[in-house]
């Protein structure tokens, strides 16, 4: 079963001065459950605008999107669907388990439950001595961890990442892409995720769609067939990275 399939997308922005940009043309992609998908290509090539798609905020003007086999537009199922955005955002005047609980709230979970459930994902993401402290208080890869909670804390079975970790430093990063290999396995999480970095994508990914700018088209699909965990300095990464970086 196909997780997101996407059949011949394309979308178009009006400008402001009344002229049509073309921002996706004919997207094809297929992603099955349980896999990890890497969009990469130059900045403005759609990558935000595609996974807007696959989330249903952004409606295509041409083509199909379908959801479990469903067509996105008679999808039911949207709790099972995260989304983590580039910037934390994280609410400065909620603690981090309440930030965790935004989505239980919003759904109407009783407090004892959203408690209980909310110290299970700190604990996930390894946050729970700090479950009373403020987003202010926290570092930049405790807030990361803290926004992937929140993402998780409805138990989603569809993540979508827009670029969640390219402001932390290069080693935090690396901790985050243990983390979120060991949680996704865990939880049978099928994840689609965009990156500008090569190397992040070779490390996740098994599989990598580069995408063309102008308008943004499928320039390449390619399977990455290494057993996890990757070493980024293993020489098997890095020739995919010299491969991906050919294809840019
Ligand atoms: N709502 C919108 N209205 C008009 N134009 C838009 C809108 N959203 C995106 N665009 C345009 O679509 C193009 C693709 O934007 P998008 O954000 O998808 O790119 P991206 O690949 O995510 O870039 P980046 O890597 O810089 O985040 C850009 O030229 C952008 O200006
Ligand atoms: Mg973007």
């Amino acid at each position: 079963m196909s997780v997101v399939r996407l059949e011949s997308v394309g979308k178009s922005f009006m400008r402001r001065d009344g002229e049509q940009l073309e921002v996706l043309r004919n997207i094809d992609l297929d992603v099955p459950s349980r896999s990890i998908v890497a969009l990469v290509g130059a900045s403005g090539c759609g990558k935000s605008t595609l996974l807007n798609i696959i989330a249903g905020l952004v409606t295509p003007d041409q083509g199909a999107v379908f959801l479990n086999d469903v067509r996105s537009k008679d999808f039911k199922d949207w709790r099972s669907m995260t989304y983590m955005f580039q910037e934390d955002r994280l609410f400065p005047w909620r603690t981090t388990a309440q930030n965790v609980g935004l989505g239980l709230e919003a759904a109407g979970v009783s407090r004892s439950e959203r408690r209980d459930r909310v110290m299970a994902v700190l604990e996930l993401v390894g946050l729970e001595k700090f479950a009373d402290a403020f987003p202010h208080e926290l570092s930049g890869g405790m807030r990361s961890r803290a926004a992937l909670g929140r993402s998780l804390v409805t138990d989603p079975t569809i993540l979508l990442m827009d670029e969640p970790f390219s402001k932390l430093d290069p080693s935090i990063r690396s901790q985050m892409h243990d983390e979120v290999l060991r949680i996704t396995g865990l939880k049978a999480m099928t994840v689609i995720f965009v990156t500008h970095d090569v190397e992040e994508a070779v490390v996740l990914a098994d599989k990598i769609v580069v995408l063309h700018p102008r308008p943004g088209r499928v320039r390449e699909k390619r399977d990455i067939a290494l057993a996890y965990p990757r070493n980024p300095l293993s020489p098997e990464v890095a020739e995919q990275v010299r491969l991906l970086r050919l294809a840019l």
